[in-house]
């Protein structure tokens, strides 16, 4: 496989694990990075070896030789920088939330379409090999039919109401932060609910600080989610099936592997330890798909983070979470 250049635009704390998980990748190269200030950009570059540093995202477009961008900018900025990176033909693994709404996720897969290129959602826990292995096991019928899902994320973190975890200007709230994990993982066992009602609690700052969400499926399965902003919960994701129990193990958005119970028999602990972050398993992935000259992933395809937007949508419009200009 080619050698694949790859930018960040947003050089914030994502982007300092994604640039060293991405050191991880085979045939990956870190070729460029682009922020709001040229010093910033300047002294990432020089930390991870980058040749190229730009102070504007729009410099970023007149890079040579670009393979794909990683947008690293908070969930309100998505919108406007996948689109600017899509329209001039670059393709895109963009953060989640994939976007602040569905409507602004339709018009990224409309650019993205429209123009032709590759786009993702930085999803990462779905390219964990546990995460694989676990859906195989559920779709082998290894715990019988899954009645059941709870997961939950939650992190105590410090109230600061400008920072982008309690700002709404930048789409803030648990919800869209990590709230995103527990809908993710159940959407991906139990594909999407009949039924959703969520309840919230509200910071001062007017989004959402705890949201707990309930949900329904025509199999007759349920699940229990929530998320928090004022907690550090255990991350746990468990699914309960008719013949048994299958446990994401460590906090289940970047597992470190699974316990699985089946009724009657010993427990069977699978691990599978995870080298650096786990950012690079998307990245390795992204490669792969461009390698092959897919405009979406097989794994993650855009109709999934779609769905996701939409259920986020709806929990929103329940909780009654709005944002600037909404
Ligand atoms: N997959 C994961 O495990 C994971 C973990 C953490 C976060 N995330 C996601 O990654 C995204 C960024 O999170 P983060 O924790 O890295 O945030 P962060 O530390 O606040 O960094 C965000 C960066 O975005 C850029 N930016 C552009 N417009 C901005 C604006 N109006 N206000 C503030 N920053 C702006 C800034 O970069 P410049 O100053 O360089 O322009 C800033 O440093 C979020 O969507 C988040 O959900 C994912």
């Amino acid at each position: 496989m080619r050698t694949f250049n790859w930018a960040i635009l947003g050089l914030g704390n994502i982007a300092h694990k994604f640039a060293q998980d991405l050191a991880l990748v085979p045939q990956a190269r870190l070729h460029a990075v682009a922020s709001r200030s040229p010093t910033k950009a300047q002294e990432f570059a020089a930390t991870y070896g980058v040749p190229h540093a730009v102070g504007s995202y729009e410099a970023l477009l007149a890079v040579p030789d670009l393979d794909v961008v990683y947008i690293a900018t908070p969930h309100s900025e998505h919108h406007a920088h996948a689109l600017l990176c899509l329209r001039a033909g670059l393709p895109v693994l963009c953060e989640k939330a994939f976007a602040r709404s569905a409507g602004e996720a339709r018009e990224m897969i409309e650019a993205a379409q429209e123009r032709g290129v590759f786009l993702m959602e930085a999803f990462w826990t779905r390219f964990f090999p546990a995460i694989g292995q676990a859906l195989e096991l559920v779709r082998a019928g290894a715990i019988g039919e899954v009645k059941h899902l709870v997961a939950d994320f939650g992190f105590a973190s410090e109230y600061n109401p400008t920072g982008r975890l309690f700002n709404p200007a930048l789409a803030g709230g648990s919800l869209l932060d990590i709230g995103v994990y527990p809908l993710f993982i159940s959407q991906l066992f139990l594909g999407a609910p009949v039924a959703v009602r969520a309840v919230s609690t509200f910071t001062a700052t007017g989004v959402d600080l705890n949201c707990a969400m309930a949900l329904a499926y025509a199999s007759g399965a349920t699940a229990s989610l929530v998320s928090t902003l004022a907690a550090t919960t255990d991350n746990r994701c468990v699914l309960y099936g008719t013949a048994g129990q299958l446990h994401l193990t460590g906090r289940f958005h970047a597992p470190s592997g699974l316990r699985m119970q089946v009724f009657g028999q010993e427990a069977q602990v699978i691990p599978s330890p995870t080298t650096g972050y786990g950012y690079h398993y998307e990245a390795a992935h992204v490669q792969q798909c461009l390698a092959q000259g897919l405009l979406e992933s097989p794994l993650l395809p855009l109709a999934f983070s779609l769905q996701l937007m939409e259920l986020a949508d709806e929990v929103r419009r329940q909780i009654g979470l709005r944002y600037p200009g909404e």
